[in-house]
């Protein structure tokens, strides 16, 4: 079976073609991080508009690279949300055109289900599976029985990982993108600063991180102040150790209550050093998988393996699909 994909729920423009819900046979992202350095951020309306200029060539490019025409696609998937509705339109706009054009069914995937299912590419999930989605607005904890069986039994109250690592990066004076700047510059810092760990021992499986990131910018308000000289590396590693802690002890502790045979770590931070080395080495006895490093941020192939998925146990969509901001798995 041959997917193409859409994917423009944020700031990357991309279309992939995907085969049998295993293999990615080509997948073109066009990123907006160039654009948004000189902003710091997103801007939502610049996003909708780059979408706009790229999802054509991005659209020939995956079909090309993969070496098919239309005739050899069996659905059209695309990510119908969460994410920045006037970017989503981009892309389900273009998915309902070829759909309607070629006569494909179309279905729509949750881009979150994209992200774990990155974990599922050349790889067969062992389940019961416990995925960790760290991404730029999302950080959950979610079981899986089966496929498409989805269990959320955790998620943040106030920032996602993704954006706590982007805000800690501006308090240290690291330029937009912040997470993988910040990733860089740690690997030569000491864990020396000892910050907090927030609901390390809660019983539950909810995050926060918003108390860290103040923690962070009393401390370097605090160094500065009495004159003590500092390096952000330290601080970068320091904020790093303790993020990477609290996802260890919640992961273990829903390995246990769970009985979960494969942890599944993904979203755009899951491309982060620190969290991989201390979830590797922390979680013994449980296989612990993360995407290829190429798969953590947002890709259409991450969707259209998703999609083979949803489309065998709860078939195809029609095209009146519509973009969701909010949309839960
Ligand atoms: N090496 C890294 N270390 C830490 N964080 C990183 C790293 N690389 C990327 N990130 C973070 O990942 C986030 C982007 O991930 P992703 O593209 O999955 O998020 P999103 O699509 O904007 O949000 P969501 O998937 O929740 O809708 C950013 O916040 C970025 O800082
Ligand atoms: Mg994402």
């Amino acid at each position: 079976m041959y997917i193409l994909s859409f994917e423009s729920s944020c700031d990357e423009t991309s279309v992939s073609v995907t085969k049998d819900g295993k293999y990615v046979l080509s997948n073109e992202v066009l990123s907006q991080i160039d654009i948004f350095k000189e902003y710091g951020g997103v801007v939502p309306e610049i996003s909708s508009r780059e979408h706009v200029k790229g999802i054509t060539y991005a659209y020939l490019s995956a079909l090309k690279n993969a070496n098919v025409t239309m005739d050899d696609i069996d659905y059209v998937a695309v990510t119908e949300g969460p994410g920045l509705v006037g970017s989503l339109l981009t892309g389900i706009n273009a998915a309902k055109t070829v759909s309607l054009n070629y006569e494909k069914p179309l279905v729509g995937v949750n881009h979150l289900s994209g992200h774990i299912y990155a974990a599922f590419i050349e790889h067969d999930p062992i389940f019961p599976s416990l995925a960790l989605v760290i991404s730029g607005g999302h950080t959950e904890l979610v079981v899986m029985k089966d496929h498409y069986d989805f269990n959320k039994i955790g998620s943040t109250m106030d920032d996602a990982v993704g954006e706590v690592f982007d805000k800690v990066a501006r308090i240290i004076g690291i330029p937009y993108p912040g997470g993988p700047l910040l990733d860089k510059i740690g690997k030569d810092g000491t864990n020396r600063y000892p910050l907090p760990r927030p609901m390390l021992h809660s019983n539950s499986y909810s995050f926060s991180f918003s108390g860290l990131k103040s923690a962070t910018l009393n401390l370097v308000n605090e160094l500065e102040k009495n004159n003590i000289k500092y390096e952000i590396k330290d601080i970068a590693r320091s904020f790093e150790e303790a993020v990477s802690e609290v996802l260890l002890e919640k992961t273990l502790k829903a390995i246990k209550e769970y009985n979960i045979k494969e942890v599944v770590v993904v979203g755009g931070s899951a491309a982060n050093s620190v969290i991989r080395e201390t979830l590797t080495k922390g979680i013994k006895n449980t296989k612990v998988t993360f995407p290829e490093m190429k798969y953590c941020g947002d890709n259409a192939a991450m969707i259209g393996i998703s999609a083979y998925y949803k489309i065998k146990k709860m078939g195809v969509d029609d095209i009146s699909l519509t973009p969701k901001s909010r949309l839960d798995l």
